[in-house]
């Protein structure tokens, strides 16, 4: 039987060095909060009732972001350091068996596989705890550790208590550690703030298992890089970076182009299928699902969308929160702000708008249209400078628009409409009532022709 793991992730702090109102791990990389990250990668670890989140500052709004995770969360009222953060969670793990891993809610960028080397490391020895190391060609900021002749960690000496000869040692404690649990309740008690900082620190925990009699030892990764903590804005937008790129890079390997990579912002949730093409600056947002032979063109936006294959987006175009179905043709420069259907091979050009809206199978709205509120039938024709007028100061109204009907061009449409099918608007109409189906509909001035009027005119004229 696989031993229990109990995960704890200390988020309490505020995060000084953020300079901001907002609790450090709230801050977003990768599309996600950095505590959304390691939630995540806990929960590959350890079912959500075994990991306990301290929270403190914005304990409220820690809770809620995390609010789809059944995770448990203890609170830290006062942050006296990251000892006191555990210390606290003694009442309600006290008792548990197995090991306790604690992680930092600001190092987002750990892997599930490199915790579970760790717990295997851990369970193969005989040593009250073992500890993820890297060697930093900067470790500025970062708790030194100390080792003895055996390998063996003697102590954690955090920066500002480090002497010179200290401060240069590279090997750096990464925050993560995994416990025999009942040696750590045993001992946690004994840390004591006697530091510059008064403040209680876990890094003291190899000393006093030392005092007792236990190893802690250290397994040091070779690639810093998932151990990289968020101190400061710098840092990051430096893990977004790495993120962005990771995820560039694993799309890439499984089957999309993406032009110059490094300038795509693409979040982790997204899923892409073979033969999709990304242009430079686009960014695609949120949980979107994109089928194969997509393009995506350079500087688009696209943000909680399904698409099915064989789509083009054409450059700068927006949508959001819309789903867009096997051919159709987008863009450039169009926006689907809210909960559009664009159906099989229809067709939106320049600077056309849509909100709310189903847009049939093979229509066309080809350029400067508004839509909003409406249902487009399949194979209509929009026309040019085509607006629905779905808005009358107070509510919102509905436009229909059957099958094959044709809009003449600078026509508005002012809703409640129905216009049926295979009906022809006129250019320039005004329609405000229904259209039945196969009619033509006009709405205009009649043009009226005077012969002649110019030279008449110009004989008027005073000499
Ligand atoms: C800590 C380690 C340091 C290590 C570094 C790795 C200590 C004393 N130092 O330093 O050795 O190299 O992480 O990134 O542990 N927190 C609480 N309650 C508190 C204090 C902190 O929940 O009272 C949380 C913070 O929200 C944060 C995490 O613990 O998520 C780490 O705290 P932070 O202040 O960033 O520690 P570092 O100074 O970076
Ligand atoms: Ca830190």
């Amino acid at each position: 039987m696989n031993p229990e793991i109990n995960l704890i992730i200390l988020a309490a702090g505020l995060g000084t060095r953020m300079k901001s109102r907002r609790a450090k791990v709230l801050h977003r990389a990768g599309g996600l909060t950095l505590i959304e990250h390691v939630v995540n990668t806990a929960m590959e670890i350890t079912p959500p009732e075994h990991i306990t989140v301290v929270v403190g500052h914005q304990a409220q709004d820690v809770e809620a972001t995390l609010s789809h995770r059944p995770v448990q969360f203890v609170h830290q009222t006062e942050q006296k350091g990251t000892g006191h953060a555990v210390l606290m969670c003694r009442d309600s793990l006290g008792s548990r068996p197995g090991y306790v891993v604690v992680i930092y809610g600001d190092g987002p960028l750990l892997s599930a596989a490199t915790l579970r080397k760790l717990i295997d490391e851990q369970a193969g020895a005989h040593t009250a705890a073992t500890l993820i190391t890297t060697k930093l060609e900067n470790p500025r900021g970062y708790g030194r550790v100390i080792l003895d002749d055996r390998g063996m960690v003697a102590a954690i000496v955090e920066q500002k208590a480090a002497t010179l000869a200290q401060a240069a040692i590279r090997l750096v404690n990464s925050g993560i550690y995994c416990f025999r649990a009942h040696l750590l309740w045993q001992h946690i008690g004994e840390i004591r703030p006697d530091n510059p900082a008064r403040e209680y620190y876990l890094t003291d925990m190899p000393e006093i298992f030392r005092r007792a009699g236990y190893d802690v030892a250290t397994f040091e990764l070779d690639d810093p890089t998932e151990l990289l903590a968020v101190n400061n804005r710098l840092e990051l937008a430096e893990i977004d970076a790495a993120m962005r790129a990771r995820k560039a890079t694993e799309l890439m390997l499984a089957g999309v182009t993406i032009e110059k990579p490094e300038t795509v912002t693409i979040d982790a949730a997204v899923h892409m299928g073979i033969d999709c093409t990304v242009g430079p600056f686009a960014q695609i947002l949120g949980p979107s699902e994109i089928a194969d032979d997509c393009e995506i063109g350079a500087c688009s936006i696209i943000r909680n969308c399904v698409l099915a294959a064989g789509v083009k987006i054409e450059p700068f175009t927006v949508i959001a929160d819309s789903r867009i179905e096997a051919g159709a043709h987008i863009g450039p420069f169009a926006r689907l702000r809210m909960n559009n259907v664009v159906a099989a091979n229809a067709h939106i050009g320049n600077f056309v708008e849509l909100k709310n809206t189903r847009f049939g199978d093979g229509a066309k709205a080809s350029h400067l249209t508004y839509l909003g509120d409406s249902e487009i039938g399949d194979h209509v024709n929009v026309g040019a400078g085509t607006i629905t007028c779905n808005y009358d100061g107070v509510n919102k109204h509905k436009t229909r628009i059957g099958a094959n009907a044709f809009i003449g061009s600078n026509s508005t449409l002012v809703a409640p409409v129905e216009i049926g099918d295979d009906s022809y608007v006129g250019a320039g109409s005004v329609i405000t009532d229904t259209v039945p189906s196969g009619a033509l509909a006009l709405g205009r001035g009649r043009q009226v022709v005077k012969e002649g009027w110019v030279a008449k005119r110009r004989s008027h004229k005073k000499k």
